[in-house]
């Protein structure tokens, strides 16, 4: 069969055009979703392929995918991604940065507010039709002007939320593995606090911070435990930060006031205790959900895998190791 890439998943109409001026192209515009073996097999003689986070490109796929040259992922995270198994068989692997910060930002700021606020609750309500007198004492939610924001990870999408949070009167700690610039420091008025300085000082905890084997359940039991019984949780980053199971039985308890999620472990099943709370706001993973910024966020990847089979450095290579 002629050298090809693979598309997985239905992309816009522009993405693929562009691709298809360059190579052949096996695309999937229907959105059929693959299972393994179909994945492999669409894969297995592909010399590039434009995926999603739903695709787990591990070893077994890489050896048994000999001809991949790259790995373009449609996403900014790449947990999904062997970063090192790819590294070994020099395949280059590519994301999307810098075109969907400042969405997810205001999506973050949105899932906060939603979830301080308890909105989903209150339109629940409303549709319950269960609004006969105007509560005053009952349904009552906690404030998100004034909060202390907790930033666990403060890379790029991190900073443009606690902009969004300054501009609500609130306070910023943050905790990285390393403290950043003064500049940037000063500039959000952020302070650099340990990890539990942060879960016990912070109203709104927000998880901005890549999944990593050292980062998996960064937030579990003992970590819940020390946050304050109004907190309230976002996680915006990736699934397996968050134990679920611990973070279910916290809620349940009303050890914090509330969640708001747009990522859980082993999406899109994710655990369906989570439906029976009410005091949890819960989003299927889509902060970058915009036109403008998913048609960025596309063209972006399919430039990167162009570049990267013209022989070019991609402009997001994630590891540059590849080429040694
Ligand atoms: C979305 O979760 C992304 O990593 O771009």
């Amino acid at each position: 069969m002629s050298d090809y890439v693979l598309v997985t998943r239905k992309f816009f109409p522009e993405t693929i055009d562009f691709l298809k001026e360059r190579f052949n192209v096996f695309d999937n515009q229907k959105d059929i979703s693959f299972d393994r073996r179909q994945l492999i097999d669409h894969m297995r003689d592909a010399i590039g392929a434009q995926i999603s986070t739903s695709e787990i490109v591990d070893t077994d796929l890489l050896d048994r995918c000999k001809k991949l040259r790259v790995i373009s992922n449609t996403a900014v995270g790449y947990d999904n991604i062997d970063i090192e198994a790819c590294t070994e068989r020099g395949v280059m692997v590519t994301n999307t940065p810098g075109v969907l910060d400042e969405t997810v930002a205001d999506y973050a700021l949105g899932l906060t507010i939603a979830a301080c606020r308890q909105i989903p609750r209150y339109e629940m309500y409303l549709r319950e039709r269960k609004w006969e007198k105007s509560p005053f004492t009952d349904l009552l939610s906690r404030d998100v002007n004034g909060s202390v924001f907790g930033f666990m990870g403060f890379g790029r999408i991190g900073q443009a939320i606690a902009r969004r949070a300054i501009s609500f009167r609130g306070s910023v700690l943050y905790h990285t593995r390393n403290a950043l610039p003064r500049s940037v420091e000063e500039r959000l008025s952020a302070t650099f606090v340990s990890k539990q300085e942060l879960l016990e000082k912070s109203d709104i905890i927000i998880l901005i911070l890549p999944h990593t084997p050292e980062t998996h359940h960064f937030i579990g039991e003992q970590e819940l435990s020390l946050m304050k019984k109004d907190a309230v949780l976002v996680n915006m980053a990736r699934g397996g930060i968050v134990d679920d199971t611990a973070l279910v039985e916290a809620l349940e308890k009303g050890s914090i006031f509330s969640a708001g999620l747009d990522v859980y472990e082993n999406e899109p099943d994710i655990n369906p205790d989570f439906f029976r709370l009410r005091n949890v706001v819960l989003s299927p993973h889509l902060g970058s959900a915009t036109i403008k910024t998913r048609k960025a966020m596309a063209m972006k990847a399919a430039v990167n895998l162009a570049k990267a089979l013209d022989g070019e450095i991609p402009p997001d290579l994630v590891n540059p190791g590849c080429l040694a």
